[in-house]
């Protein structure tokens, strides 16, 4: 199992503190956001990572994560948990689904877990069973969020801010609608995706969005269609740290786990 750890776009919803650093590098506690998910990889016994990153910020978050040796230390991990950390740039805002695609040589013929360089997990070693157990199609992550965290107001009006899933009554996902205005339930599609290697041929054939994007949702429907999508359902806390509200919940979130109640 190989992973990807995706840390570009230009930060937009946090500005200015991105005016001239990558929104991955910014604080959740005491340590830099991506250091988050890396962890989660690394805790799942993952050893080889490709950092997908904006070109602009590049050279901060070669600067910070390195070949990953020296990470070893300031995670508090064995000596032997990272392998290699490879990187790649994604010029433009093209979605998830395309700094996937830019993973293809890099994973090989094996199978891709996949981590959203923002999404903060309670539970450092929730993608460990799942992993183990992966053998074929999709796994997705699910959490259910209630009414008052699940909405953005955008332009248009107020939708849901993740991609949430219908279920039937065992909890199969049915299908995933991306930032649905109306949504079918309040369980989010999280930031974690684990994917056999014909992922690689699915990307390719993806529509780009209306917002221009090649959608990971997409993906995922694929694999409901084809009945290889299997998930499971997050239980200690998720939240997403992209948006000033959820970057400093996510903070209180970590520091509250830690046992840190004084703020
Ligand atoms: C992305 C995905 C969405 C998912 C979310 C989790 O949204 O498109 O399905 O629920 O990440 O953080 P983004 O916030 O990148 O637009």
């Amino acid at each position: 199992m190989k992973g990807v750890l995706l840390a570009g776009g230009t930060g937009s919803r946090v500005m200015p503190l991105t005016a001239v650093t990558n929104k991955h590098l910014l604080p959740i506690f005491d340590k830099p956001m991506i250091y988050y998910p890396l962890h989660n990889l690394i805790r799942a016994g993952i050893k080889d990572i490709f950092v997908v990153t904006g070109g602009e910020h590049f050279d901060s978050v070669g600067r910070l994560l390195g070949s990953g040796k020296l990470l070893e230390d300031v995670l508090g991990i064995a000596s032997d948990s990272i392998n290699s950390i490879a990187y790649g740039v994604q010029d433009r805002a093209g979605g998830i689904a395309e700094a996937l695609g830019l993973a293809r040589e890099f994973v090989g013929d094996d199978n891709v877990t996949v981590m959203l360089g923002d999404n903060i997990y309670g539970q450092e070693d929730f993608l460990s069973r799942a992993v183990k157990n992966f053998a074929y199609g999709a796994h997705l992550f699910l959490k259910e969020v209630p009414d008052e965290n699940l909405y953005e107001e955008t332009d248009k009006g107020r939708r849901a801010k993740y991609g949430i899933a219908e279920l039937d009554k065992l909890e199969h996902v049915l299908g995933i609608e991306e930032k649905p205005v109306n949504p079918k339930t309040n369980f989010a599609v999280t930031g974690a995706y684990i994917y056999d290697n014909d992922v690689f041929n699915v990307i390719p054939n993806l529509k780009r969005s209306a917002r221009g994007e090649l959608e990971i949702t997409d993906v995922n429907n694929h694999y409901i269609e084809i009945a290889e999508a299997g998930s499971s359902v997050v239980t200690d806390f998720w939240t997403d740290a992209g948006s000033i509200e959820t970057l400093h919940r996510a903070g209180v979130l970590v520091a509250e786990k830690r046992g840190y109640f004084n703020f």
